[in-house]
């Protein structure tokens, strides 16, 4: 394949499940005429290209194919998610160490082939694999994003939307913080239909936020334990984030970007609502929490910092 000038182009680095997943729903929604997929296993990246490729008549036109890391010199937004899987009831900060490797190599091979568009990270553990996706490479933080929450809100979203029977696009919800055992849901911000929670559900079944919020929380460790990984949830709130780039939508969407000092998480990245564009974050959003929220935010951090500092050291 040759190349050749393309605006609307992405790689993704990493073949595996959530890596095809994403390309698979990209396809069918037609956001990106342009997909690559790049693999250290360059055979299962042809593989899926092509497989993808067959349903491509039926879907919205993409050229797709298996590359290398010369196809993004040229890419708009670029994907990593290769990384170390958890297994079982493994936390995604225990792969921290494996990930971190990973990751630095795709960063350093991004560099060197002159990638500057967007960089989404979707390896897990995503903040951490954020910040060490930023401080290994060139780009500027607006430009390296991670999936951060944006997963867990949207599991907090359906949830409540199966308790109160509503439709899950009635749910303003969000959990902010790491994506993982120590992520908040900001139960204070919840609205249904404009509607604060409490106000909502005065006539309804009170919603036990405590079991919700564990529910939301180990959402993963159940899907794993029954099909060893999660692929549709995480690709396709990387084709949400995805698409809102390529559009310039500045959507507002939970996701991991690099803090200065908001709401105590300092020089980490870590899940806060932002406006997210053609430049990627456009804007970090400060929301209001209650006192328990912001001290669970701030613990929060403090668990991605510990984790961070020990991946640098
Ligand atoms: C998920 O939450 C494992 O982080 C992945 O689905």
């Amino acid at each position: 394949m040759t190349l050749r000038e393309s605006t609307d182009r992405i790689v993704i680095i990493g073949a595996g499940h959530v890596g095809a997943t994403a390309a698979y729903a990209m396809m069918l929604r037609g956001i990106f005429p342009e997909i690559v997929l790049i693999d250290d296993n360059h055979a299962l990246a042809s593989a899926e290209a092509a497989d993808l490729s067959d349903a491509n008549a039926l879907a919205r036109p993409s050229r797709i194919w298996a590359g290398t890391y010369d196809d993004a010199a040229s890419a708009k937004v670029a994907v990593i998610t290769a990384g170390a899987a958890t297994h079982g009831a493994e936390n995604r900060l225990s792969v921290a160490a494996r990930s971190a490797q990973i990751v630095r190599d795709c960063v350093n091979a991004l560099d060197a082939a002159g990638f500057d568009g967007i960089l989404l990270i979707a390896a897990n553990p995503v903040d951490v694999m954020t910040a060490i996706a930023f401080n290994s490479g060139s780009l500027p933080a607006s430009q390296v994003l991670g999936t951060g929450t944006l997963l867990d809100s949207n599991r907090l979203r359906q949830m409540l939307a199966a308790h109160f029977n509503v439709a899950a696009s009635a749910v303003d919800a969000v959990v902010l913080g790491e994506h993982g055992d120590s992520e908040v849901a900001i139960f204070s911000a919840v609205r249904i239909g404009g509607i604060p929670l409490q106000e909502f559900q005065t006539d309804r079944p009170i919603l036990d936020t405590v079991a919700v919020a564990k529910a939301v929380r180990e959402s993963a460790y159940s899907i794993v334990s029954g099909k060893g990984y999660t692929s549709f949830g995480i690709a396709t709130a990387i084709v949400r984030i995805c698409e809102a780039i390529i559009r310039n939508e500045r959507a507002v969407l939970p996701i991991s970007t690099l803090m200065h000092g908001i709401a105590g998480a300092d020089e980490i990245a870590i899940s806060m609502p932002c406006i997210i564009g053609a430049n990627g974050v456009e804007q970090v959003l400060a929301p209001l929490l209650n006192a328990d929220e912001a001290a669970a935010f701030r613990s929060s951090s403090l668990t991605i910092q510990g984790v961070v500092e020990a991946q640098v050291r």
